[in-house]
């Protein structure tokens, strides 16, 4: 089945540790996320979608940037997420009620009338796909005519120590897993600009633009390092990496990754990262 490999993940420890760790993945991912809203000019009344809305935080900051009179759908397949951005929504007693909608699904499916939304968003929600010209192909029949599409994603690791850093001072202690295919469905899916450019040719999308944007990624500013790195230990592929080592390396794997982290935190600042992104922009 079609991104089945996926959709286990993220309505399994994926999904579960994008739940716990909501509020600090929000502090460190928001600003490239509104970069990449700032890309995109939206007509009154627009009709958005948010292609892998995750846990709906930017979904409903979609809803505090459009007028009372915008719909905006959040769709994701992970339901734990769901409920998250569910919940965070009932949180807000005001028109988000009806101007926000989260639909439980698969955004390569067809589960959209042709021609429904004025613009689709992701952050990161869009380089998890089994064949991502067909569904890139897909979410264009969505768009009206001279519709936007506008999502951000990671660069390769190299640029990006938030991935690579804690990942490998663990394969320092554990054994490396077999190595992930170049442009594999993940979050390092779509970081050759060229395989962008590639899919959304061969989805249909006229004017793309792929631009870079570096950004200084922070944490816990007013934390002390233990507190923050008990957090961080438990995100992303050095976390999943422990998780599923030998119980005899865990401690070493772990005071690893403590050492390495400590070197990225200043008091005050909390921990820092310089982070690489792409913005891209194409038209239906
Ligand atoms: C890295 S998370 C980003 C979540 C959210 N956009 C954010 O930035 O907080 C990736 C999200 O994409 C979702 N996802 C992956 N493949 C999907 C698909 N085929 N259809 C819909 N959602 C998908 C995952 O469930 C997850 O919520």
């Amino acid at each position: 089945m079609n991104n089945q490999l996926q959709k286990e993940m993220w309505n399994g420890r994926a999904g579960a540790s994008w739940v716990r760790h909501n509020t600090l993945l929000e502090q460190l991912l928001a600003e490239p996320g509104r970069r990449c809203m700032d890309s995109l000019s939206l007509p009154p009344s627009a009709r958005l979608l948010d292609v892998g809305c995750g846990c709906g935080n930017q979904t409903l900051e979609w809803a505090s940037r459009l007028d009372d009179s915008s719909k905006i759908t959040g769709v994701d397949i992970s339901e734990p997420m769901l409920t998250l951005a569910n919940e965070l929504k009932a949180a807000n007693q005001n028109e988000l009620q009806a101007q926000v909608e989260f639909i439980v699904g698969d955004a390569s499916d067809s589960l959209f009338p042709n021609e429904s939304f004025d613009a689709i968003y992701s952050r990161f929600g869009v380089m998890f796909f089994d064949n991502p010209p067909a569904a890139f192909a897909t979410l264009r029949e969505a768009l009206k005519p001279k519709g936007q599409l506008g999502f951000v994603c990671w660069q390769s690791p190299s640029l990006n120590p938030f991935f690579t850093a804690p990942l490998q001072a663990a394969l320092s202690v554990l054994p490396a897993p077999p190595p992930a295919k170049p442009g594999a469905p993940g979050p390092f899916g779509l970081a050759d600009p060229d395989v962008i450019k590639h899919v959304l040719a061969e989805a249909g999308f006229n004017k793309p633009r792929i631009e870079p944007l570096a950004l200084e990624l922070s944490v816990g500013a007013s934390q002390p390092f233990e507190e923050i790195f008990e957090e961080l230990i438990q995100i992303g592929p050095a976390a999943a990496l422990i998780a599923e080592s030998d119980p005899s390396l865990k401690d070493r794997a772990r005071e690893a990754v403590y050492e390495r982290l400590r070197a990225f935190y200043s008091p005050g600042d909390g921990i820092g990262f310089e982070a690489n992104f792409w913005l891209v922009t194409a038209q239906r």
